[in-house]
Formats: structure tokens, sequence, C-alpha cells
């Protein structure tokens, strides 16, 4: 092949991580057999793993990888072992969001039509909307942050042009999927939220096919379990971002189901589960895999343009829950690596059924 391979940097993290992040790198390997799509990963220690090998949640040497590369997997950090540390593995995550300007948190939530069983609401109209979070300011990241011994003070701050870039990247995906952005904030409290309004009132101007309209974070987390299908783009910052991906993922049956791509204005895009590392199940070998091989199919259509691929991914992951091999958290009996063979069975059987005849 005469084009470069492709660098992927994979961070295995912690609890978990490494048991999903093997699942992820089996199925990126089983569909780009034969696929002309060459490529490298290369691990590196990251979060709680990365204080234990070089005592700093994001090691040098990590970050440099990371940047230097096109794209990168992450799988979950963090955990009970690392709790009290002085740098905990949170704290190497939203330095890695922030070095690498990943701006703009794309979380997916779609119950189709074979996870209709797994998912705890009723729903008749199909549910399909995109969470776009807001990944590299407010409440995370503004300063004063003060602890004292009488008080705490965190501080929520957003300029004008942190609103405007995500909210672009909300209208962008409006207008391929159904030309509907919700900008959810708390505008009726927050200074913060009125002025996301007033910014995102602006931006919306230059998308006239696309319909804006507002909901307040309590209404919003009521309606994603009351009606979730009214929603197309949910367009919100930072930390409501956070909580109600959460809940969003929830009603698809599983958190253990859901990927996600951050991404910035140039530089490689970040994927991965939107969960965490899981302490409580981690080493029996039961962690749903969904969330982080979904995640090798964002990362497929986004970074390299291989929709093909990711399209056979999913069609794998569905053919896996349709047949009901599924982990405990979607209510069946199957191994993360039982699943991870199905899936890959699956994409094999795919690539044999579509050979065409020779003749
Ligand atoms: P969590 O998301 O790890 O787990 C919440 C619940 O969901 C647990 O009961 C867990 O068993 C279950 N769950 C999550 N992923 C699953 C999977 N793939 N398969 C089956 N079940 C799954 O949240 P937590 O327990 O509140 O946090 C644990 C640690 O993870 C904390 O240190 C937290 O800071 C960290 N965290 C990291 C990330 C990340 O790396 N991006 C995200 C969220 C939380
Ligand atoms: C997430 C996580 C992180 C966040 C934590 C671990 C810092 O919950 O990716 O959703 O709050 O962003
Ligand atoms: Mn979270």
């Amino acid at each position: 092949m005469s084009q470069k391979p492709y660098q992927i940097t994979a961070l295995p993290g912690d609890y978990i991580g490494p048991e999903i992040m093997a699942a992820g790198l089996r199925v990126l390997r089983a569909v780009t057999a034969d696929q002309n799509f060459d490529y490298t990963v290369t691990e590196y220690p990251f979060g709680g793993a990365g204080i234990d090998a070089a005592g700093d949640p994001l090691p040098k040497e990590t970050l440099a990888a990371a940047k230097a590369s096109d794209a990168v997997l992450l799988a979950a950090i963090g955990g009970p072992k690392w709790d009290g540390a002085a740098r905990t593995p949170e704290t190497g995550l939203l330095e890695i969001r922030k070095a690498l300007n990943l701006f703009a948190n794309i979380r997916p939530t779609a119950i189709s039509p074979v996870m209709q069983r797994y998912s705890p609401i009723k729903n008749e109209d199909p549910v399909d909307f995109v969470i776009v979070r807001e990944l590299t300011s407010g409440i995370y990241f503004g300063t004063p942050r003060e602890r004292t011994a009488d008080y705490a003070l965190d501080t929520m701050r957003y300029t004008a042009s942190e609103i405007e870039r995500v909210a672009r990247v909300a209208f962008e995906m409006a207008n391929r999927r159904h030309q509907h952005v919700t900008l959810v904030d708390k505008a009726n409290v927050l200074a913060t939220s009125k002025f996301w309004r007033e910014v995102v009132g602006r931006v919306a101007t230059q998308y006239p096919a696309v319909t804006l309209d507002y909901s307040y974070v309590d209404a919003a987390a009521m309606k994603i379990i009351a009606n979730p299908a009214q929603f197309d783009v949910i367009l919100t910052e930072n930390l409501f971002g956070d909580i109600l991906s959460d809940e969003a993922a929830q009603i698809t049956g599983s958190l253990g189901t859901i990927p996600s791509m951050s991404s910035g204005a140039n530089g490689p895009a970040l994927y991965e589960p939107i969960h965490g590392s899981a302490p409580d199940i981690a080493g029996q070998g039961i962690a749903n895999p969904f969330s982080m091989i979904k995640s090798v199919a964002m990362m497929l259509t986004n970074s390299f343009d291989r929709r093909d691929l990711a399209a056979t991914i999913n069609a794998a992951v569905d053919q896996s829950i349709a047949t009901h091999v599924v982990t405990p958290d979607l209510g069946g009996s199957a191994t993360t690596e039982e699943v991870t063979n199905a899936v890959i069975q699956s994409i094999q059987e795919s690539r044999v059924s579509y050979e065409p005849n020779h003749v």
C-alpha cells in the first residue's frame, strides 16, 4: 500500500478499560482485514495507569503520542484506587481534552428496532437524537476555583467564541439530520445560560433550514424519559451534557452501549465510551463491549472516512443483540469475550455472503 499507515493511539485506562479496549481492537482488526486499511495501534498509559507507570495521569509521552496520531481511542479511567491522588485520573482526562482542544463532544442516543426490547421506557416513535456537549469550558475549567475550611468555589464561565464554535457543530449536524436543535440550559436562573441563548440565537440565523428551540435542563431531563422522540440535536454546556448523556444512555437499556466522539478545529479526534471504568464489575469479564466497539465504528467514519467499515461493525452489533448474545447489563449471560466473538463472527460472515460470484 502506498499510503502511510494510520497511527492510532489507544489509551486502555483503568478497571474495565483494558477489558473493553481489547474487545474494540479485536473488532478493528477483524473489520479491516483485507479492506485496504493500513494502521498501527500503540497503547499508552493514561489515567490511573498513567499514575502507576509514570506518576502522572497524563504522562508527557502519552500526550505527545496522542497529538501526533490520526485518532485516539480511549476506554475509561478512574476509580477508588486513585481517588485520593494529588492529580486524579479525572484530571488527566480534562487535561487531554483541553490539550487536544476537543471542544465538541458528540454523544448519540438511538433506540434501534433490535434495542426496543431492552429499553425501560415505552416509545412508539423512533428515538434517535444526539447530544452535542461543550467539553473544554464551563464549570469544569472556570477559575477561580477555591477550597478553604469554610467554603468551596467553582466558576461557570463561557466566552462567546466558545459557545459559537460548539453551536456551529450542532447546527451542521442538524443540517445533516432532521434540522432541529434544542438548546438545553438554565436561562431562568444562570447568567451563562442567558448568554448561551443570545449567542446561539445569532448562530441560528446562519442556518435558516434549522429550527431552534429551548428547554430548561430540569424539563429536558423529564422529556428524555417522557418523550425522547421529540429531540434531534440537543446542544448544551459541559456539566448539563455530562448528566443528560448518562440519563439518555439508560433509555437504550444500558450505559454500556453508547460511544462518543470528541473533536476540535483540527488535530486528532478522540473516541470513547461515555461511561466510566465500572470498578464494581471490573475483572469479571462481563463488561459490555458495545460502547467501545461502536466508538471504533465512529472513528472509522469520522477520522478515516470508512463509513463502509463502520456500517459492517454496527450491523454485526445489531446481529449480536438480535440473537441476545449480550452481557448481564442487558439481561444476557454472555461474557465480554463471547459478545466480541459473536460480533467478529458476524463481520466475517457478512464478508462471505457479500462476496461476488466469480465466473
Ligand atoms: P461508571 O460509568 O463507571 O459506572 C456506572 C454504572 O454503570 C456501574 O454500575 C457500572 O457497572 C455500569 N457500567 C458502566 N459501563 C458499563 C459497561 N460497559 N458494561 C456494563 N456495565 C457498565 O460510573 P461510576 O461508577 O460513577 O464511575 C467509576 C469511575 O469512572 C470514576 O472514577 C469516574 O470518575 C470514572 N469515569 C470515567 C469516565 C471516562 O473515562 N470517560 C467517564 C465516567 C466516569
Ligand atoms: C465523562 C466523565 C468525565 C466528565 C469525568 C470522568 C471527568 O463523567 O466523560 O462523562 O465529567 O466529563
Ligand atoms: Mn460522565
